[in-house]
């Protein structure tokens, strides 16, 4: 490895810092600043309107900041577009799921899978493997229209998962499922995290799976990043239950 090599391998794979964006006045995120390494996975809680998916935004280039950095193995990528982000190896999940309905589970999924090439060989091998670590390969042919809302989901997280990013940002794709289907698809991440070495950000309110998978938490209310730790830490600190306090989603 040459030095610039070594010094990139040492530095955050995702590094925020002071980043602020406002809507008319409102502060959606205000001076927000969080490290997430290769390797790990770190969540991102809070009450809702704290302006994780903002953040989530703001990262993957759907909105551009109104001040502070965000780094990508060490390189600036505040502001950029979301194909150039995504072309860097972040890949990410919508909240709201609006898959093509007209196309099947696999065509959906190759969408995804054409990051970086025009090859549809290989889009459509990206997906198989995506559909078949989210144990949906049995619902491949099946058109999008007819999943339900748990199974969009996962179809949500397949796509994003086709183009093989280094960097995975999940916004609640586990909102509404039963516990047994969290686990099931905690235990994929954990896979893909252990088996494929994807570094994973998600946002969640679901806490069984926030503590069973999050190395690292950082809580957000109001925009600002309140407090951060291991899931006990945070689940205990007394400002994080206060945040939560008057607002629909407790942490649960
Ligand atoms: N595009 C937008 N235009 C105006 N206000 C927005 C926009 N996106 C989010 N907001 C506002 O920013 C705040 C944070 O929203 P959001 O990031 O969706 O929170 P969370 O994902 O934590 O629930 C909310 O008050 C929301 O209404
Ligand atoms: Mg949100």
């Amino acid at each position: 490895m040459t030095p610039p090599e070594r010094a990139a391998a040492a530095a955050p794979l995702l590094a925020v810092s002071g980043l602020c964006k406002s809507f008319r006045g409102l502060r959606a995120v205000a001076d927000a600043s969080l490290t997430v390494m290769r390797g790990e996975i770190v969540a991102l809680i809070g009450p809702n309107g704290a302006g994780k998916t903002t953040l989530f935004n703001l990262v993957a280039g759907a909105l551009a900041p109104d001040a502070g950095s965000i780094r990508l193995r060490g390189v600036e990528i505040a502001g950029q577009r979301a194909d150039r982000v995504c072309a860097a190896g972040i890949g990410r999940t919508f909240q709201i799921v609006r898959p093509f309905a007209d196309m099947t589970v696999l065509e959906n999924t190759m969408v995804g899978g054409f990051r970086g090439t025009a090859d549809r060989a290989l889009a459509r091998e990206r997906a198989e493997r995506a559909l078949r670590v989210l144990d949906m390969w049995p619902e491949r042919h099946r058109p999008a229209s007819t999943l339900t809302l748990p199974a969009g989901k996962r179809l949500e997280v397949a796509r994003a998962l086709a183009s093989e990013p280094e960097l995975l940002l999940l916004d609640e794709v586990m909102a509404g499922l039963r516990p047994t289907e969290t686990d099931r698809m905690v235990a994929a991440f954990r896979r893909l995290n252990a088996e494929r070495g994807v570094t994973i950000l998600l946002i969640e309110h679901v806490m069984r799976a926030v503590m069973a998978l999050a190395q690292r938490v950082y809580v957000l209310h109001h925009g600002e990043i309140i407090a951060s730790g291991t899931p006990q830490q945070v689940t205990s600190d007394p400002r994080v239950l206060r945040s939560y306090l008057g607002s629909a989603a407790a942490p649960h």
